[in-house]
């Protein structure tokens, strides 16, 4: 008997090919502030695209794709926005991720150019231009990491123990977030955020707005360039090690081994692969992310890093992923005594 094999489902096809279709309606509705205008209220159709200054007939096409992506609910008037929309979309809020988009948003040609990247091997966006040079990609840059931080911090602080801390560094720390929830964590702790100086304007607005001027200062410097300040019981190095080589990340890690006083603890926070590089796949995706934005960028396996913080000589090295939906995991060390 010749039995003819089930021939594989197209639907992995159909979907990748049109992916790109879905983010663009979210982003450009986010762009243009359809989740804004409509707050907490329902509108016409008529008023929406006079409100944001587009025509009607593109409006309604795109109102309906935003209701079936489940942004927006239709009404008998018009449309609403959904309750994910109501959350997350509506600035103001603390779950507010609008900015978040806002960056994934701006980096939307860049990935039209991967094909390019393969081939030259290089960014096919100057990280300088969203750390400083462009003013409007800085602040999207620096506000979306703090939207992201804000979303993740709860399940950062809650995996953290930093009782009997007291002087915290928080390394690339960009707009300060991390710092500022630990401080209002822990009424004993310092921090010193330690980023570029563009970032740092920022991220001192930041600080400020979050309430945390006395006890969280944020210094310009530069990593790479800069030893660390010392007697730290705390070193953090989040979101850092994606734009860096393997080299350059274990150097940080001596560098803050150095700057941390004995059993002073080490916290790197990052998306991490598993051993092989091939999953998760968020991770496989944000590596050629990084690919695309940072002269080093890409994502480091969680196995090489506790190995790394090994050698530097830190003992107690534990890995936690953060809880589902956040890809992030936490990798924290205890420094050996002198
Ligand atoms: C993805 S962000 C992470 C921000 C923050 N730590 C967090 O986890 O939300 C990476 C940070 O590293 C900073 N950075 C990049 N190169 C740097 C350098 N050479 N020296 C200091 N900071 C740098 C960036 O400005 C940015 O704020």
């Amino acid at each position: 008997m010749n039995e003819k094999a089930p021939q594989p489902d197209p639907g992995l096809i159909m979907k990748l090919s049109t992916a790109y279709w879905d983010s663009q309606v979210f982003l450009t509705a986010n762009r243009i502030g359809v989740f804004e205008y409509l707050a907490d209220r329902d509108k016409t159709v008529e008023d929406i695209a006079h409100a944001l200054d587009t025509h009607v007939r593109p409006t309604q096409l795109m109102l309906n794709a935003c209701t079936a992506l489940g942004l927006l609910e239709k009404t008998e008037q018009g449309f609403r926005n959904s309750e994910i929309a109501k959350v997350f979309l509506l600035p103001g809020k603390p779950t507010y991720m609008g900015n978040a988009a806002k960056y994934s948003d701006d980096l939307y040609n860049t990935w039209g150019k991967l094909e390019q990247a393969l081939r030259d091997d290089k960014p096919m966006l100057e990280a300088s231009q969203y750390l400083g040079d462009d003013e409007e990609r800085t602040r999207h840059f620096v506000y979306a990491m703090h939207n992201r931080a804000l979303g993740t911090a709860h399940a950062l602080t809650g995996m953290l123990n930093l009782a009997g801390r007291r002087q915290v560094l928080d390394i690339g720390g960009g707009p300060g977030t991390y710092s500022c929830l630990l401080a209002a964590q822990y009424p004993d702790v310092h921090c010193k955020v330690m980023d570029l100086p563009r970032i740092v304007a920022h991220a001192k607005d930041i600080i400020a707005s979050m309430g945390q001027q006395e006890r969280v200062q944020a210094t310009a410097g530069d990593y790479h360039l800069d030893t660390f300040p010392q007697g730290n019981d705390v070193v953090i190095i989040s979101g850092v090690f994606h734009r860096e080589t393997q080299q350059m990340c274990q150097t940080l890690i001596e560098k803050a081994h150095a700057s941390l006083v004995s059993g002073g603890l080490l916290i790197i926070s990052d998306v991490f692969t598993d051993k092989g590089g091939t999953s998760p796949v968020f991770a496989t995706l944000f590596s050629l992310n990084m690919l695309l934005t940072a002269e080093n960028g890409g994502i480091h396996e969680d196995a090489d890093v506790s190995l790394w913080m090994q050698k530097a000589g830190f003992a107690e090295i534990v890995c936690t992923p953060f809880p589902q939906p956040m890809p992030h995991r936490l990798i924290q060390g205890v420094k050996l005594n002198d």
